[in-house]
């Protein structure tokens, strides 16, 4: 089916939003650095990244990599690194998840725990041999603090490494619990598929310096998630109900942000590309051209009352679209997926009485009863920053419909060869409370204006199709007047795919894609200023097949991706890179700024300017 992965080896908002992604003179010197490039004498790299396992050193691991903003960090303070998980995800590993027993680091050299000026943890995977991409979702205490998906490994061997601060979950850290792990794997001879993936998970605690001294991070987290003991902790969403759980919030709360996990997945993992309904018939079945819609709005729900939303980012996995253009440059938040804040203070005076609540987090597609495909993974935590004083106070404007409805419009040219379609969305939401606390009487306003568009252009009986979306808008909340969350985005994505050779022995298709991430990003989980991101992302490639009808193979491919990539964080720290790979080599790697040790280049033994010989597939090596 079309889109499936390929294994390698309406009625509208009420206010008119104003123009509101970032602003040009925040995306100014993020485009500037990158314009300038290196200095031009890089300081000599450190090699720091090894093989996790390997017997054989005549094999270099390919490295693969998402590039990643890395943390910021204290400098020349005490800390101590520590080993958190370390497991095989192979045969047997579906929904089988790893759970290990995790303390907090007893180590003086750690800092005193909950008292940590910044906590990071490094995700490291080793895997060889042949495997579709896989995601994996981490949770502490049955609360995500991580989703990230694999890589699709080589026979030689793939090493991938991320490191994400996670800090603002201080006040889990600081308490023992269990580290749940699914990263849901199969092995099996018959669809030849036998990369496991040996992971190792460490933490690193940073003790306060006077620089660097602790954040005002969340005094408590609290799961929005199924719970399980066993199994994966989000809900898997395929429904227009979604997943509720039922929390109790002290009273003494003066804050609370909710932050939110959301990926599409199945059905659904290519959710800006799906067909509205009503047009759906315009193309044969066998295109595999799936309905619904492409627009998705993640919602979250105090008590059944709408309280804010999430147009998310579309995250491609290593599998995605067209798999040769994601090895070894996977394309933006694979391995660490975005997540998004929605501030609740204004529903404090409800939540906050002692008594329990519920928090529902669901999401609406354009489809009918329910209105998306199977299914979202959804999950998300509840932070809460304690006072003196029992919060009370009163709703006073309360702006935010049901659902943004997506307006969609079609045409055909008279014999159906092109079918242009357009899908367009506008949402405003204002949700004001007057709250008595800590702080006295102060008004607290949480204000989203989000645009969307998605314009998909088919011809070639649906076989060729375009998609262009642009997902744009600002999150903000005041609290007494003062900003206190600012999310600020721009996500234009393009794809072009090309399937009309699909139906035949030795087929093949082809894609083109085009993605920005830009995102200026101020929250109080963060707790230390604003942090500016921008990933300009342009990828092109090609996958050959073998048998057809019946099981087939990739056989051979092509894959070049290209990327630019700036980081600018409030504090002064700054990171950039201008990397790029083709057919399963890196081509290119520059990175610069304060924080490039943390994330240096690939080693140059690993850059090969012309590009590697791509994926291919003896035929006639069984199934
Ligand atoms: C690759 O995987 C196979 C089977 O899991 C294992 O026997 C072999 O040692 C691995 N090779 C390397 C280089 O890790
Ligand atoms: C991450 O951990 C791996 C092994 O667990 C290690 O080799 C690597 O140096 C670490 N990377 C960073 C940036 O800390
Ligand atoms: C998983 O947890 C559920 C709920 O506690 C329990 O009923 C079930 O037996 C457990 N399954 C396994 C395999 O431990
Ligand atoms: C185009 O497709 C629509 C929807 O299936 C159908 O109603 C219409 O008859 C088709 N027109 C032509 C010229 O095939
Ligand atoms: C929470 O949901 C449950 C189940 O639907 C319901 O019985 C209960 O009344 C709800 N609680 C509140 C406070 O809305
Ligand atoms: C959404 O807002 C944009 C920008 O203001 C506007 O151009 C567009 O027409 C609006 N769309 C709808 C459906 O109202
Ligand atoms: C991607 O961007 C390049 C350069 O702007 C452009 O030539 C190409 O047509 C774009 N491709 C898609 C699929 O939008
Ligand atoms: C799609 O691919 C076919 C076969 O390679 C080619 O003939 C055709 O021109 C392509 N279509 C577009 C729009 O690029
Ligand atoms: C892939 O293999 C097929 C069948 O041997 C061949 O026709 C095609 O040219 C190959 N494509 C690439 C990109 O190597």
């Amino acid at each position: 089916m079309r889109y499936l992965q390929t294994l390698l080896t309406a009625s509208v908002a009420i206010l008119v939003p104003a123009r509101t992604q970032p602003s040009s003179e925040e995306l100014a010197v993020l485009y500037a650095a990158l314009e300038v490039g290196p200095p031009e004498h890089p300081t000599p790299t450190v090699e720091r990244r090894v093989p996790l396992s390997t017997d054989d050193d005549t094999v270099t691991p390919l490295i693969d990599l998402q590039v990643y903003a890395p943390p910021v960090v204290p400098q020349g303070g005490s800390k101590c690194t520590v080993d958190l998980l370390k497991h095989d995800f192979g045969d047997g590993s579906y929904n089988n998840p790893a759970i290990a027993a995790y303390t907090p680091p007893p180590d003086k050299a750690c800092g005193q725990p909950g008292n940590w000026a910044a906590v990071t943890l490094n995700l490291t995977v080793y895997s060889n041999g042949t495997q579709y991409d896989r995601l994996s979702s981490l949770y502490l205490s049955h609360v995500e603090v991580w989703r990230h998906s694999s890589a699709e490994p080589t026979k030689t061997g793939t090493i991938w490494t991320s490191v994400k601060d996670v800090t603002h979950y201080s006040a889990l850290f600081a308490k023992s619990g269990d580290l749940l792990m699914d990263f849901s794997n199969i092995i099996s001879a018959d669809y030849a598929l036998d990369g496991v993936f040996h992971v190792t998970l460490t933490g690193t605690f940073y003790a306060p310096t006077t620089v660097f001294p602790k954040p005002a991070v969340a005094d408590l987290v609290l799961p929005i998630s199924n719970l399980s003991p066993n199994q994966t902790n989000f809900f898997a969403i395929d429904n227009d109900a979604g997943g509720t759980v039922a929390v109790t919030v002290p009273r003494r709360a003066q804050q609370a942000f909710l932050e939110v996990y959301a990926s599409g997945n199945s059905a659904e993992e290519f959710w800006y590309l799906n067909t509205p309904d009503e047009f759906l018939s315009y193309f044969p079945s066998s295109t595999g051209l799936i309905g619904k819609g492409p627009f998705r709005e993640v919602q979250a729900l105090v008590d059944g009352k709408l309280a804010g939303v999430v147009w998310p980012h579309a995250v491609i996995y290593t599998g995605g679209i067209t798999p040769t253009n994601w090895r070894p440059l996977t394309a933006y938040g694979t391995y660490d997926q975005p997540t998004y804040f929605i501030d609740l203070t204004p529903f404090l005076p409800v939540l906050a009485d002692g008594a329990e609540h519920n928090i529902t987090l669901r999401v609406r597609g354009q489809g009918e009863d329910p209105t998306i495909n199977s299914d979202w993974f959804i999950s998300g935590s509840l932070h809460l920053w304690l006072g003196k004083t029992e919060v009370s106070g009163t709703m006073t404007t309360y702006i935010a419909p049901t659902d943004a409805l997506a307006a969609t419009s079609g045409r055909a040219s008279a014999d159906n060869a092109t079918v242009r379609l357009s899908v367009v969305a506008n949402r405003s939401i204002v949700i004001e409370s007057v709250l008595h606390g800590d702080q006295g009487k102060h008004v607290v306003r949480f204000e989203q204006r989000l645009s969307y568009s998605n314009e998909q252009k088919y011809v070639s009986d649906g076989w060729v199709q375009w998609g262009v979306q642009l997902t744009e808008g600002t999150t903000q909340s005041t609290h007494g007047g003062s900003v206190v969350l600012r999310d600020a985005f721009s996500y234009p994505l393009s794809v072009f795919s090309n399937y009309t050779l699909y139906e035949m022995q030795f087929g093949a298709y082809g894609s083109a894609i085009n993605q920005t991430y830009s995102r200026v990003l101020q929250t109080p989980a963060f707790a230390r200023g604003s942090r500016s991101i921008l990933s300009i992302q342009h990828a092109k490639g090609t996958v050959g097949l073998d048998d057809w009808p019946g099981l087939r193979h990739a056989i051979n491919g092509t894959g070049a991706t290209d990327q630019k990539f700036a980081f600018h964080s409030s504090t002064g720290a700054t990171y950039y890179r201008s990397i790029a790979a083709k057919n399963d080599a890196w081509t290119r790697d520059s990175v610069w700024g304060s924080l490039r040790d943390e994330a240096p280049p690939v080693p140059k033994e690993q850059i090969k300017p012309g590009g590697g010989p791509g994926f291919r597939r003896e035929l006639g090596t069984g199934v």
